[in-house]
């Protein structure tokens, strides 16, 4: 069963739209055709860039994917400064993050939120990816794998049977985000080889089908180890897609 990856560029709360654009123009130019033959790649600029990011890319014809990376869960109504995912929908996104251990953190943000938001998601024709991961101290108490399989089904409960085989996951200990310290490639595959047990579980066809991404400082020089575990499929990328060259190697898998 071949998985293509997808490698994402998570530009968090960074660039302005001009910045932004100087930065998606720079990585067209770094990555070549080939780059993309076996591996999709998505950018996921602030919601303020999308529309300049989706003029660049369908003027000049980039081959990225365009992602946001979050939006309400209701098409509409009085939520003040909110984005809808109908707004990303008519904006030609095709993937948005939900769930990211920032937005767990920082918004408070629940399983059932993050359910409610990549069900619609879904709704809108565009495909989730959906993070989980656990903290430090839940890994060296041995219940990481106990806490991402909660995220994992809390996450995941509003979606149907065919929504799970599309689905992305995005594995991310959130020691591993923004620290340097990356999982070592064997723990990242163990985690993801469980979550696809657990998607299994929940329906049996998806277990091969969904994507499963690794994230947590990943760069130009643990790419190409961390992409090569059997359970991986691709890399949901903060700090180094903010820079087109290191970007670029993790795309080509290039080892620095
Ligand atoms: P990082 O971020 O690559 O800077 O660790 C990853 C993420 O938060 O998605």
């Amino acid at each position: 069963m071949s998985r293509i990856p997808l490698i994402s560029g998570n530009w968090k709360m960074n660039l302005n739209h001009f910045e932004a654009i100087q930065l998606v123009q720079k990585l067209s130019y770094e990555l070549r055709n080939h780059d993309y033959e076996s591996v999709e790649v998505s950018v996921h600029p602030p919601f303020t860039n999308i529309r300049s990011i989706q003029t660049v890319i369908d003027a000049d014809r980039m081959k990225f994917q365009l992602g946001a990376q979050n939006c309400h869960a209701e098409a509409s109504g009085a939520f003040t400064g909110d984005v809808s995912p109908a707004m990303l929908q008519k904006l030609d996104v095709d993937y948005v993050i939900v769930g990211h251990s920032e937005r767990r953190a920082f918004s408070g943000e629940t399983n059932e939120l993050v359910a409610a938001k990549a069900s619609s998601v879904f709704a809108h024709s565009m495909i989730p990816i959906v993070c989980v991961g656990e903290m430090l101290e839940q890994r060296e108490n041995g219940e990481a794998e106990e806490i991402v399989e909660a995220q994992v089904r809390g996450s995941l409960a509003d979606l149907s049977k065919d929504q799970l085989s599309e689905v992305v996951i995005a594995y991310e200990p959130v020691w591993a985000i923004g620290t340097g310290q990356t999982a070592s490639a064997d723990d990242a595959q163990a985690m993801c080889c469980y979550i696809r047990t657990v998607v299994g579980s929940i329906h049996g066809p998806a277990q091969t089908k969904v994507r499963i991404q690794y994230g947590g400082s990943v760069n130009g020089s643990n790419a190409a180890e961390l992409m090569a575990m059997e359970d991986i499929d691709g890399a949901l990328v903060g700090g180094a897609s903010l820079e087109a060259a290191a970007f670029a190697r993790i795309v080509s898998f290039q080892e620095v």
